[in-house]
């Protein structure tokens, strides 16, 4: 078959990235997938299982932050593409460790930036017109109050250890399309939520806490707001601006579902206990919420104006919040085997036994 793209996917085994492979390599059979991962807490290689036979695509156990084996990779896969996810996600980490953040997060975006450029800005390069996709976050714009919306345009302002980590990488890698012409495009999306998430992150915590008969920790007052994405919608979103995004432009990309975290927590209660009754106790799950010790720094609302993208690219969110909740809901009630060995830690048995 000849091969259209050769895409290195980084950070492929973690929520996003999972779901972003799983979809181009079902849609594209003409795209190559090189997935490098460093298979951190949060790359869960089982994510990926039954892919491993498909012959366009090969996963890499590696750091994005190594850079011979990010240089020798451009070399040996001819990588025409990347769609960079790699990163340390989740904010509480930030706060409590932030060291992983700086060099994941910025060193390794600059390492892989470094890669890009020698393979792709040399003479010898014969490839197809490449492409840089640096997958980013809203929370790079700080916290908004009740009115407003974040547009491209939305001056930074980052508040935790994590998104000043992501709009340090962003800056970079603008810069090296200024500076160097590197043809890159950045895309800066609201909160995801959808199968593969692990249960660090809001819904899949309170699903797997109301499913355990644990308490369900809200922060604060339970009022700051989130734009929440159905995943599958983001990964559609990349695929476009892959496609056809300008060269040196930011997307936005959100979900048009904006929500009081308090709704989120009650909607997932609500819906388990339409779909599979009450538990034992006969109350309903939502009794069981807790208001805890709030995040530090913790942003109030966020919300996304995704009209840029929709006039540039015609993409648009298909997934209202109720439908994508829903399917939330029934793949994790489909996949609990898979949430508990999430939450035990068995999941990491799964690279010991392809790769010994
Ligand atoms: P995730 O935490 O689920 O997965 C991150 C993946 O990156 C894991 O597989 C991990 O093993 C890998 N990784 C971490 N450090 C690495 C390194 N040094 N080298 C190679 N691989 C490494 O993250 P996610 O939720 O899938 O997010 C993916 C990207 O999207 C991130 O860049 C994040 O900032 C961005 N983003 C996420 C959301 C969200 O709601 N989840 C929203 C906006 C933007
Ligand atoms: O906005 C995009 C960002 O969304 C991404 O860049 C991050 O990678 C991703 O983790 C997510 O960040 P948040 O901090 O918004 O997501 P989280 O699921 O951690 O929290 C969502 C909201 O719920 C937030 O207001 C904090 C609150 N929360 C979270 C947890 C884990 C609680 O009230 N209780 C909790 O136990």
């Amino acid at each position: 078959m000849d091969i259209k793209r050769r895409i290195l996917v980084t950070g492929g085994c973690g929520f996003i990235g999972v779901n972003f492979i799983r979809l181009v390599l079902q849609d594209y059979p003409d795209w190559r997938i090189i997935n490098l991962d460093k298979l951190t807490y949060a790359g869960n290689l089982q994510n990926l299982k039954g892919i491993e036979e498909n012959k366009q695509y090969r996963f890499v156990h590696a750091d994005i932050c190594d850079a011979e084996q990010m240089e020798q990779l451009f070399a040996a896969e001819q990588i025409d593409s990347v769609v960079h996810f790699a990163a340390e996600s989740h904010v509480d980490r930030s706060i409590t460790g932030p060291a992983e953040f700086i060099q994941t997060n910025i060193i390794g975006t600059f390492t892989l930036l470094e890669a890009a450029r020698k393979a792709w800005l040399e003479d010898s390069w014969q490839g197809s017109d490449p492409r840089f996709l640096h997958v980013s976050t809203d929370e790079v714009y700080g916290s908004l109050g009740a009115t407003g919306m974040f547009r491209e345009t939305t001056p930074f302002d980052p508040r935790s250890p994590y998104s000043a980590s992501k709009a340090s990488s962003d800056h970079l890698v603008s810069a090296y399309f200024h500076t160097y012409g590197l043809p890159v495009v950045i895309t800066n999306c609201s909160n995801n939520y959808g199968p593969y998430q692990f249960p660090e992150k809001l819904i899949p915590l309170v699903f797997h806490n109301s499913m355990t008969g644990k308490p369900l920790p809200i922060y604060g007052d339970g009022k700051y707001v989130r734009d929440w994405l159905y995943v599958k919608d983001h990964c559609e979103a990349i695929v476009e601006v892959l496609k056809k995004g300008k060269d040196g432009e930011s997307y936005n990309i959100g979900g048009n579902n904006e929500k009081q975290n308090l709704e989120v927590v009650t909607t997932i209660c609500d819906t388990l206990d339409e779909k599979i009754g009450l538990p034992a106790s006969g109350e309903p799950r939502k009794n069981n919420i807790i208001f805890v010790k709030d995040r530090p720094g913790h942003d109030r609302r966020y919300a996304i104006d995704a009209s840029f993208i929709k006039e540039q690219l015609g993409w648009e969110p298909k997934f209202s919040f109720d439908k994508g909740i829903e399917n939330t809901v029934e793949w994790y009630l489909a996949n609990q085997e898979w949430v508990a060995s999430v939450v035990d830690g068995s999941y990491r048995d799964y690279y010991k036994k392809m790769y010994g």
